[in-house]
């Protein structure tokens, strides 16, 4: 077999009919854009064509009917666009693997695509293909993969499939099929796989559904129209180990075979109609047999029972257990603190009674507790402070009563606080004020008292701080001016004195700002005249008085939010009187100023003067650099619409493309400040994995460090997510190392190494939660003007692809490899097969002598001092294979790694001058 890697470029090879087997991976950078060339079609001996990922452009050649050796086709994540070759198999059938997926591929599936007999594989993923599924799909009788999701195909499913015999895996799923399943699919006993999630399909399941399907472990009918009951037998597809119902008009009992599907892990039942035989739901009881359980939803149903206790024998691999809007009454029973590996319990939107349990505090692992809008009593218990690593506390909209508990310091990992509307009648704990990452605490409506300490200060990345009606008094803190992240404050209804700290226009991010209904007096003041975001700002029902300031945001403020001061004054749109021109006081004012002069005189006074001069002076230069600062500070809070971000990429042109990934799209833009960002622009049709992004945006832009890529904004609504980020005018460590005329030279690619660990280092150790990167790769190292790398896409890529809030800590294992710096050979390189990777081959060299792997640009053996430097190269791969050992536990921690390599830089520097 001859093995060729070529651009495009150098079209001359293609007259080579010899050519068996043809690969372009990963070889053509984003500068280079190519094209399919038509003499493809000259390769009359091509057997095997592979491509991708690449940027391409055009079509692929229709020249490609033309090769009838053709075996295997791979053109995938290239971007090539226009439709399938109509007749691919029009000269011979030698066809088995066809991947076209992720691409930009219109038009229908061909009919004539029957004609390829030999087909084993077709991926079309990921594409724009319209047109129904033919029915001559129904010859392929190879045919073992049929997968088409994420297209726009219509029509209904052709019952002509239930002729496939060797078909393991059918995906349908996110396209417009209409229709019912056709129940032939349902007889086809080789079938490991079935999905037609998010489709408009209709009808019933089949009594004899699971009889003829043996072998199936995965079946995803979510977000169909789907409706009667699940049949019983089901269970007859004994290997299945995922479930997928929710989204459709599913009713009535569930059955209790269900419980016989002794290998399932995860079983979503949500939004449908499914009801309970009694107030009991023996349903659970039956699921207790599911030994692997780890995932169970009955959420949104009509179930209208208790929870019952046999949820305490439930699979202790259960990890997420959604069973909110269920209609469920009773208490939670103590029984639920057996399930010592939940992650996420969320119960919400029940009429549950009773209390807390105090069982809950078993539940280790918990992140994420949503009890909210029920009717549970009694006080919060103490055993709560034991969940280590809760994130998210919801308990809104209950009957609580007692007190905050003091212990709620513990609970470190804490990110979001909701008790609103309870019966909360303590003061807050001091040691609330202690969660130092906590981003949102809502306690509104409540009979919480006491005042507020200088400690609110601490909460410096809160976003959300909501302690409306409640019995609060005192003075608002100065210190709450260091809640610099601040977005919405309310302080409404409460008895709060005092003035206004002149602090909260420190609060650059604020959006809105209520101070209603309380005792406040004296003036506003004027400098908040820089929070250049408030949308929002009542001072309404206080003993406010003083001029209303009038530039800034209270341009737009109506006179509502005014009313009922002492008083206020000021313009006339606020619906107060005009101030009293205030000359009395200057005169007054200089009447002091004149009696002191008079008192000093001479050259003491003189001497004063200059003093004071002096003072002022510095103080005023003290006051720019501040609000230099602040102003800076403000930018990073950027508010960026749509439409500005349309403006700032020429409408998302692709000459402002940067490169385009699985889920997403990045582009250069210049935004009207004059300032370069790259714009990364989520994919609409993934939206349902967004849920999070608003709060993990927040948490995002709360990282800072100078080797991660800096998110300045974001703009989302319903049809729109994107992020705005440092636009980095090097490129990528990608390019920087594979571009044609790359040059990276030692110390920069030493130093990129540390940028890189130091970035590590600080989401590993540096912020309360670790944070794993999970996507550390080249093409996310960006290097700015100055050389200095960014890690870019930290935790987005992993935790949008979840869609889970409380993933940041739940996939914490990132399978090692030797980012290729300084070897250059990549991991996926096809020198790579069987059990040797990138690893090993580095491993394996070690021995007798690293030179064989390095990449051949870092080696000049004339060059002064080769031998040092090649010992120091030899430490560096030391560090990577130590970070890289297969077992996660064995791998030297990344403070190590920065002081290892920092070590191996000073020796460097040395050979280097
Ligand atoms: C996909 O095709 C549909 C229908 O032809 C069209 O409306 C839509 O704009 C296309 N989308 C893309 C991303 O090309
Ligand atoms: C499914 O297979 C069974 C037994 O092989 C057969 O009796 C039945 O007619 C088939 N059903 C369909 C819808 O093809
Ligand atoms: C379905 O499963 C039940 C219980 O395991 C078994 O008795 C029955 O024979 C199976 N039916 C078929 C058609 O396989
Ligand atoms: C849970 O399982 C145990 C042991 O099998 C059993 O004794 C107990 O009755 C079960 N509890 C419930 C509520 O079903
Ligand atoms: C705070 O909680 C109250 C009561 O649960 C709710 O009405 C309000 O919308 C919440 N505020 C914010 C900003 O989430
Ligand atoms: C409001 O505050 C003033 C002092 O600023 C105090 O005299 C008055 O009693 C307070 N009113 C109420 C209702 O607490």
């Amino acid at each position: 077999m001859t093995n060729l890697l070529i651009g495009f470029s150098n079209k001359a090879f293609l007259n080579e009919s010899f050519i068996i087997v043809l690969k372009f991976l990963c070889n053509l950078v984003r500068s280079s854009i190519g094209e399919i060339p038509e003499e493809l079609g000259n390769l009359q001996k091509l057997k095997e064509l592979d491509i991708g990922p690449n940027f391409l452009i055009g079509s692929i050649p229709s020249t490609i009917s033309n090769i009838s050796s053709l075996e295997y086709i791979s053109i995938e994540n290239c971007n090539v666009s226009g439709p399938i070759p109509s007749d691919m198999c029009a000269r011979s059938s030698l066809l088995q693997i066809l991947i076209l997926h992720a691409n930009q591929l219109v038009g229908e599936l061909p009919e004539r695509i029957g004609e390829c007999s030999a087909l084993e594989n077709v991926e079309l993923s990921y594409n724009n293909i319209t047109g129904t599924i033919p029915r001559s799909v129904g010859n392929l009788t190879k045919l073992q993969m049929f997968y088409v999701p994420y297209n726009n195909l219509i029509g209904t499913i052709p019952k002509e499939i239930g002729n496939l015999h060797n078909l393991e895996e059918l995906y349908l799923g996110v396209n417009n099929l209409r229709g019912s399943i056709p129940k032939e699919i349902f007889n086809i006993s080789t079938l490991r796989g079935i999905s037609v999630s998010v489709n408009h399909l209709a009808g019933y399941l089949p009594s004899n559904f699971g009889y003829g399907l043996p072998n199936l472990q995965e079946l995803h009918f979510e977000h169909n129209n789907l409706s009667g009951e699940i049949p019983h037998s089901i269970s007859n597809s004994s290997k299945l180990t995922f479930i997928d119902f929710k989204g459709n008009q599913f009713s009535g009992l569930l059955p209790n075979s269900l419980g016989e599907l002794s290998f399932l892990e995860d079983l979503f039942l949500s939004g449908n109609n499914f009801v309970a035989e009694s107030s009991e739901l023996k349903f659970i009881t039956s699921l207790t047999n599911c030994r692997y359980l780890r995932k169970l939803s009955l959420a949104d149903n009509i179930f209208n029972s208790i929870i019952p206790a046999s949820i305490g024998n439930l699979s202790i691999s259960l990890s997420h257990f959604y069973f909110y809007n269920c209609g469920l009454h009773g208490s939670i029973p103590d029984e639920v603190g057996n399930l010592t590996n939940l992650l996420l319990l969320s119960l919400y939107s029940n009429q549950l009674t009773g209390s807390i349990p105090k069982t809950l505090g078993n539940l280790q692992n918990l992140q994420g507790l949503g009890i909210f809008e029920n009717r549970i009593s009694g006080s919060i218990p103490d055993s709560l402070c034991g969940l280590e690593k809760l994130d998210t506390l919801l308990l809104s909209q209950n009957q609580i009563t007692g007190a905050i508990p003091d212990c709620i310091g513990n609970l470190t990992a804490l990110r979001s606080i909701y008790i609103g509307n309870n019966k909360l009648n303590s003061g807050i704990p001091a040691s609330l004020w202690q969660l130092n990452d906590l981003l949102v605490l809502n306690l509104s409506s409540n009979s919480l008292t006491g005042s507020l300490p200088l400690d609110i200060g601490n909460l410096k990345v809160a976003t959300i701080l909501e302690l409306s009606m409640n019995r609060f008094l005192g003075i608002i803190p100065p210190s709450i001016g260091d809640l610099k992240n601040l977005i919405g404050l309310s302080l409404a209804h409460n008895r709060f004195e005092r003035s206004i700290p002149e602090s909260i226009s420190k609060m650059l991010a604020l959006v809105a700002l209520d101070l209603s209904h309380n005792n406040l007096s004296s003036n506003i003041p004027k400098s908040l005249e820089a929070l250049q975001y408030l949308t929002y700002f009542d001072v309404s029902f206080n003993n406010l008085s003083g001029e209303i300031p009038s530039r800034g945001p209270f341009k737009n403020f109506g006179r509502q939010f005014f009313m009922s001061n002492g008083g206020l004054c000021g313009d006339p749109r606020f619906g107060v009187p005009q101030c009293p021109i205030t000359k009395v006081h200057k005169s007054k004012r200089r009447k002091v100023i004149f009696r002191v002069l008079y008192a000093l005189s001479g050259v003491l006074a003189l001497a004063f003067f200059l003093v004071l001069a002096y003072l002022f002076i510095r103080y005023r230069r003290k006051q720019v650099v501040k609000e230099k600062k602040d102003i800076s500070y403000g930018t990073t809070w950027l508010r960026v619409s749509y439409y500005d971000l349309q403006q700032a990429t020429e409408g998302f042109n692709e000459n402002h493309l940067l490169g385009t990934g699985g889920f997403s799209s990045v582009y250069k833009g210049t935004l009207k400040n004059g300032e370069d960002v790259a714009v990364k622009v989520f994919n609409l049709q993934l939206e349902g994995a967004f849920k999070s992004f608003d709060i993990e945006c927040e948490v995002l832009r709360t990282l800072r460090h100078r080797n991660l890529c800096k998110v300045i904004s974001t703009c989302s609504n319903e049809q729109f997510k994107a992020l705005i980020l440092e636009y980095m005018p090097n490129g990528s460590l990608e390019k920087g190392l594979y571009s044609d005329d790359y040059s990276l030279d030692f110390m920069q690619r030493i130093n990129i190494m540390i940028d890189v660990a130091d970035a590590l280092e600080y989401l590993h150790h540096g912020y309360s939660i670790p944070i794993a990167h999970c996507d550390l790769k080249p093409s996310n190292v960006l290097l700015d003007q100055d050389m200095v790398s960014h890690l870019s896409d930290f935790g987005i890529a992993k935790l949008l692809r979840n869609g889970e809030s409380f993933a940041q800590t739940t996939t914490f294992a990132t399978l090692g490899y030797i980012a290729p710096v300084f070897t250059r050979t990549k991991p996926s390189s096809e020198a790579f097969t069987g059990d040797l990777n990138l690893r090993r081959w580095v491993n394996d060299a070690m021995a007798d002598g690293i030179t064989t792997v390095m990449d051949p640009k870092l080696l000049n053996p004339g060059e002064d001092n080769f031998k040092e430097k090649l010992e120091c190269l030899s430490s560096i791969m030391e560090v990577a294979l130590n970070c890289s050992t297969e077992i996660p536990s064995e791998r030297i921690s990344m403070k190590d790694v920065v002081a290892h390599l920092n070590k191996i830089r000073i020796k460097l520097l040395e050979y280097f001058s």
